[in-house]
């Protein structure tokens, strides 16, 4: 038997909606791209959706955008952004990039976000902006955040991807900042094997990410006008009036993405069935001796569960690695919890990073942690018993 994180991600439709556009032989970004974006921000309670080809591409355009000299309020060089030290890569190397600094702070274990308290300690008259980072499907207290990055008149960034669906007081994830972005690759909530979307709130920065999405042209953006008229010498095809990127999806990815859009709520649905089915499973078998713990959503949250996290026992530390081997050997694929705790990895040695205070939950987090996938399909009975069983193996090694 196998359990891979994510399983038939693909149905026939979705399929038959990539196949159409590559039949057309017209792949770039264009129709099927802009009628995603429109479906996804209205479903998704945004203003303003533009699509990437990657989650990395939107929080990197996040930050690109947030320190654009275009924008009023933008951050400057060695402004300190917080970010938690549970994070992905790109969350952090974009505010790097911009020659921002970061500060990182622990999580809390109850959430695997931020912490609250110890954010509220970390910041200085040099904090000018947070990137929160929703790990699998859970957030931190928005409510404080947001009262925080209002006291303070801060940016807030939410790397939501892996979160897409979430809410917290009925509100998705993603909205509560100035920015959000969203990944769709291989396993998240769903899937077009790459591609992303950042969300914002007001139209100017909608405009200026479509700029620095594509090359820092003027087409197709609201400053085109005002530069053809400026510069009427210049042919007005070609008017570079930013810097810029290309970071745009192809429109086979978008029909797939958007196909897949359609039944996210179902998604949502079956993960928290099987995730429920699971944990009832594992802790009701005559083998469970509180060998793991599991991660419940807080007050006020509605997750779209990613995957299952797991925190082992503190007394089977010692075994973990064998522990995962043992599973991938079972065909359980397995991750750790986003990156650990981010401050043990080499790159940031690479570039000095280091931060104050302690990070005793991000490590236990990374020394305990770990999940496995959670499938958008009723999983079958008889695979959850060759799961459980598995999972229960951890005292037997
Ligand atoms: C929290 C977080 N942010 C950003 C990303 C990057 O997304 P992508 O793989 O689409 O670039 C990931 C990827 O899994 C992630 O987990």
């Amino acid at each position: 038997m196998k359990y891979p994180l994510l399983e038939n991600a693909f149905s026939n439709q979705d399929i038959k909606k990539g196949m159409q556009v590559l039949k057309t032989k017209y792949i770039t970004m264009s129709e099927k791209t802009r009628k995603f974006e429109k479906t996804f921000a209205k479903k998704n309670q945004s203003n303003y959706a533009l699509m990437c080809n990657s989650g990395s591409s939107a929080n990197l355009l996040m930050v690109a955008a947030a320190c654009n000299p275009i924008r009023k309020k933008r951050l400057k060089k060695n402004d300190e952004v917080i970010i938690p030290s549970v994070c992905w890569s790109t969350s952090l190397w974009p505010l790097l990039q911009y020659g921002l600094k970061p500060v990182f702070v622990d999580v809390d274990i109850k959430t695997l976000n931020i912490d609250i308290d110890q954010l509220k300690k970390r910041i200085t008259k040099k904090t000018k902006a947070i990137m929160a980072v929703h790990v699998l499907g859970l957030s931190s207290d928005m409510s404080e955040i947001i009262k925080i990055c209002k006291k303070r008149n801060l940016i807030l960034f939410e790397d939501t991807c892996e979160s897409l669906g979430s809410k917290y007081k009925n509100k998705k994830l993603g909205n509560f900042g100035d920015f959000g972005s969203y990944s769709f690759y291989y396993s998240h909530q769903i899937t077009s094997g790459e591609g992303g979307m950042l969300v914002c709130k007001n139209k100017n920065d909608y405009e200026l990410v479509k700029c620095l999405r594509s090359h820092g042209w003027s087409r197709n953006t609201h400053f085109h006008s005002y530069y053809k008229n400026k510069y009427k010498n210049l042919d007005d095809k070609f008017l570079f009036i930013n810097s810029g990127y290309n970071l745009r999806p192809l429109d086979i990815t978008a029909a797939i993405a958007d196909n897949q859009y359609k039944r996210l709520d179902l998604f949502i649905k079956e993960r928290s069935k099987n995730r429920n089915v699971l944990i009832k499973k594992i802790m009701n078998s005559k083998n469970w001796k509180n060998q793991f713990h599991f991660i419940n959503p807080q007050k006020n949250m509605t997750p779209s569960w990613f995957g299952l996290p797991i925190l082992i026992n503190k007394k089977y530390i010692k075994k973990k690695k064998k522990f995962l081997r043992f599973l991938e050997t079972k065909g359980i694929e397995n991750r750790p919890i986003v990156s650990g705790n981010f401050l043990n990895q080499p790159a940031t040695k690479l570039y000095k990073i280091k931060s104050k205070g302690s990070f005793l939950n991000s490590q236990v987090i990374e020394e305990t942690g770990f999940f496995i996938g959670l499938h958008t399909k009723k999983i079958k009975p008889k695979l959850i018993d060759y799961i459980v069983k598995n999972l229960l193996m951890i005292d037997k090694l």
